[in-house]
């Protein structure tokens, strides 16, 4: 009870935060140690500081062709990263494909449970692979700036749900991801622009939206993943936006990804029918225990419009935990699942929380043995619906980082590298007023004369307006004229653009670490 000593008088929330984050999260050495351990399964602990670079994805090798499928967990990170890279949707398969496994089981014997003789499972086939969540956390955070950004950009054409919130394991602070998502952009109708058959494209870290959170309170028998998967498919076209228990390897323990928090959307296409909102919304879910992610649960109550909380149980300790919560703006929902012994006692406490949280009948909603699953994704779907109807606030990414900051999360564009590119691209971009006048007086050695140089050449092979001079004499006014065009371009300096342009290359390349391309020496 010594921890809810402290909550006696809650007073500000930020207080609370602190002292939740810091009470009940896993040690950081203990995270840390899990994290060193994968990454010693995985075979990445060599890009812990040398992080894998977006040529060394793109390198095209003999072991990059082969469609290669993985046969032990180091094959898992670039199985992941060539798969995603191809707009895969397999790309988070993270089985093992076993040779034979008869002959790995030997040796195993007393290991093994026999349940028929057909049937046996061995631990060693249990612990084989790592959760894809593990395996995502691993490559993102062995991965460099630019890899980041190019692995998110594709797992968002694979429609997968990206991670928003990377878990604090090798250093002390979680991750909000804002650079890794700059280059997404999103098309989408909705209904307000439906008549005028008009669209809007937007970035989508600069999109407003609606925000929606999906947090577990205790442990819980049924799959919020798969219950936002049916809540954010369209009717009859089910997709797996988020891993959960019964996708591969969804059910392996996972060992680092909790606290990870992922972030989905809905676009509407602007079809009234069967169109699931009217207008764009996100969708963000939280792995792992409120109870032991709290500051990345703050984060979510205070980017949110509404908090969802898949619950079994609520209890004395769960009733303290939550009444910290009664100064926040958004709205929380409780889905009820029961299952638990003392539904009564769980109902009391949420008796008690209905004036602390300003709780109404309609943000419970029960789960029991015999509510229909299709039923209850509607009602979800309907709920989202009337959140979206009462005029909520709405957030974009950027504006998510700056609430972030102040609870300190760290920002990824916040490094310094990131800081200093940035300007760099700012100081180039902003001399660009108009296109084709900026490339033809920066960009001097393109344009006509690298399209009179190509012509020149071209002629070089065909020898199509050869007439009737003799052939070497034609071929050598050809090369004359080439080697004018070439002495014309020589004579151009470094334009003002391409310094500056150069000198950020030069700057921001690891050169150190840095090796021509094979294909180039
Ligand atoms: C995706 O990868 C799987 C597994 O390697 C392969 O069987 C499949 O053909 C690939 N799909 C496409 C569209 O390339
Ligand atoms: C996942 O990978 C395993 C092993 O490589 C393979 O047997 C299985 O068919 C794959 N599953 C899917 C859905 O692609």
């Amino acid at each position: 009870t010594s921890i809810f000593d402290c909550l006696s008088h809650p007073g500000d929330l930020q207080g609370s935060y602190l002292i939740f984050s810091f009470m009940f999260s896993l040690p950081f050495a203990e995270r840390s140690k899990a994290f060193q351990d994968i990454l010693s399964r995985l075979n990445l602990e060599k890009y812990r500081s040398r992080k894998i670079r977006l040529r060394d994805v793109l390198e095209i090798c003999p072991e990059g062709i082969k469609n290669r499928i993985p046969e032990a967990l180091r094959d898992l990170p670039w199985h992941f990263l060539r798969k995603v890279m191809a707009v895969n949707g397999t790309a988070r398969n993270t089985s093992i494909w076993h040779k034979a496994p008869e002959e790995e089981m030997s040796g195993d014997d007393d290991k093994e449970l026999h349940i028929d003789d057909n049937f046996c499972v061995s631990d060693a086939e249990i612990k084989v692979s790592l959760h894809p969540l593990d395996v995502l956390c691993a490559v993102l955070l062995c991965s460099d700036s630019f890899l980041q950004q190019e692995i998110l950009s594709k797992m968002s054409m694979c429609q997968f749900a990206l991670p928003l919130l990377l878990p604090a394991l090798d250093i002390h602070k979680c991750t909000l991801l804002l650079w890794a998502m700059r280059d997404i952009v999103r098309k989408w109708r909705p209904h307000s622009l439906a008549e005028s058959r008009g669209f809007r494209e937007e970035s989508l870290v600069l999109t407003s939206m609606l925000t929606i959170s999906f947090v577990r309170l205790g442990s819980c028998s049924f799959s919020k993943s798969k219950l936002l998967n049916d809540v954010l498919s369209p009717s009859q076209q089910h997709h797996n936006f988020f891993i959960h228990r019964d996708t591969e390897s969804g059910n392996v323990l996972r060992q680092i990804a909790d606290g990870l928090v992922e972030i989905s959307w809905y676009f509407p296409g602007g079809n009234e029918n069967s169109d699931l909102f009217p207008e764009p919304v996100a969708v963000t879910n939280l792995r792992g225990d409120i109870e032991t992610q709290w500051l990345q649960f703050s984060f979510l109550t205070e980017v949110s419009s509404a908090v969802f909380i898949v619950t079994e149980s609520i209890s004395e300790r769960e009733y303290e935990l939550l009444s910290s919560l009664k100064e926040s703006t958004a709205k929380y929902y409780f889905i009820l699942n029961y299952k638990n012994e003392k539904p009564m006692e769980t109902l009391g406490f949420l008796n008690k929380l209905a004036p602390v949280l300003k709780l109404s009948k309609s943000q419970l909603l029960v789960k029991d043995s015999t509510t229909n699953n299709a039923g209850f994704v509607k009602k979800v779907q309907s709920t989202i619906g009337n959140i979206m109807n009462s005029s909520p606030k709405t957030v974009s990414l950027e504006a998510m980082a700056v609430m972030a900051r102040d609870l300190g999360i760290q920002v990824d564009e916040d490094c310094q590298a990131c800081q200093c590119a940035r300007k760099c691209a700012e100081d180039i971009i902003a001399e660009i007023r108009d296109g084709a006048k900026y490339k033809r007086e920066m960009l001097r050695l393109q344009g006509d004369p690298w399209k009179n140089l190509a012509k020149v050449e071209k002629e070089l092979c065909r020898m199509k307006s050869q007439g009737d001079m003799a052939t070497e004499d034609y071929k050598s006014e050809l090369k004359q004229k080439w080697l004018e065009i070439r002495r014309q371009q020589n004579q151009c300096g470094l334009t003002n653009g391409l310094t500056k342009f150069i000198n950020g290359i030069e700057h921001f390349s690891p050169s150190a670490a840095c090796k021509p391309h094979p294909l180039w020496v």
